[in-house]
């Protein structure tokens, strides 16, 4: 995408996808990718086990002391603004992004997250007044999409992360239909850790038979895995080959976001 769009690019961003195909990683990847664009970009972590601090280059104590939003929170409700929100809870990171923890479960038996995911909602539905870029890393399964509401219903677009594997399509199938359900058009994928010209076929037939636009294909990389092996402290490292293949994922959400902003009027 030219530096321009990226530069000027508006978009609630959900990532989703099933579990361990890479939606963390690359919801710090993106995060970064448009806070190095110049954007102001909130990174909403949503798993009960949160670690999007870690991809954005927090250590792990530093991710861990991230407080999390209080629940029953309703952003536009009274006097909460996004703004008052993410300048008492986010966190600076190392990659660029402001970091939210909306959903940590700290205690066994703590209760369903269902008031953390309707503060989520609430938050996105209001948070472009105060931020350029909210993107959301969702918790893997597709309850969040038909939870009362839908945390995600007021996105743009979802970005489902798929891995070459016939299950995670299906979960993208899925998900591409619940979405539209919320009324959220505008679905498109990106493959990871794709190792072969097999894998990168398999992205294109698969998920064109599933009637969704492939925006990307970031291939497997020893580096990422490797810094998530040993815990090093510190943003993803980015290869030329994972560079590239953000770029065009950029481009791909630019597109859709155009799309997605064109039906709102
Ligand atoms: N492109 C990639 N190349 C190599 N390893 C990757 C890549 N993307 C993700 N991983 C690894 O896959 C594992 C799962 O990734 P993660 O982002 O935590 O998935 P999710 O959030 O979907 O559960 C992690 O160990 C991560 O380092
Ligand atoms: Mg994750």
């Amino acid at each position: 995408m030219t530096a321009v769009v990226a530069a000027q690019l508006r978009l609630k961003l959900g990532v989703v996808g099933k579990g361990g195909v890479g939606k963390t990683t690359i919801s710090g990847l993106l995060a970064r990718a448009f806070a190095e664009r110049g954007r102001h970009v909130v990174a909403i972590d949503t798993d009960s086990n949160p670690n999007l601090g870690l991809s954005l280059g927090l250590s792990l104590i530093e991710t861990e002391a991230v407080p999390v939003l209080p629940r029953s929170v309703v952003v536009g409700s009274g006097t909460t603004g996004a703004a008052d929100l993410i300048a008492e809870y986010g966190r600076a990171t190392p990659a660029g992004p402001t970091l939210l923890s909306a959903i940590k479960v700290a205690a066994a038996g703590a209760g369903c997250t269902c008031s953390g995911h309707a503060t989520v909602r609430s938050l996105l539905a209001a948070a472009l007044a105060d931020v350029d870029v909210a993107l959301v890393d969702m918790e893997a399964g597709l309850e969040h999409l038909s939870r009362s509401g839908g945390t995600l219903a007021h996105a743009d677009v979802l970005l489902v992360v798929c891995e070459a594997t016939r299950k995670s399509v299906l979960t993208a199938a899925r998900t591409a239909a619940l979405a539209a359900e919320l009324g959220i058009a505008e679905v498109v994928a990106v493959g990871n850790k794709a190792r072969t010209e097999q894998d990168v076929t398999f992205f294109d037939d698969a998920l064109s038979a599933a009637g969704i636009e492939l925006i990307g294909v970031l291939p497997y990389d020893e580096g990422v895995a490797g810094a998530d092996r040993t815990g090093a402290v510190g943003p993803v490292p980015v290869t030329p080959d994972i560079q590239h293949a953000l770029e065009e994922v950029l481009a791909g959400l630019a597109a859709a976001q155009g799309r997605a902003a064109d039906v709102a009027g």
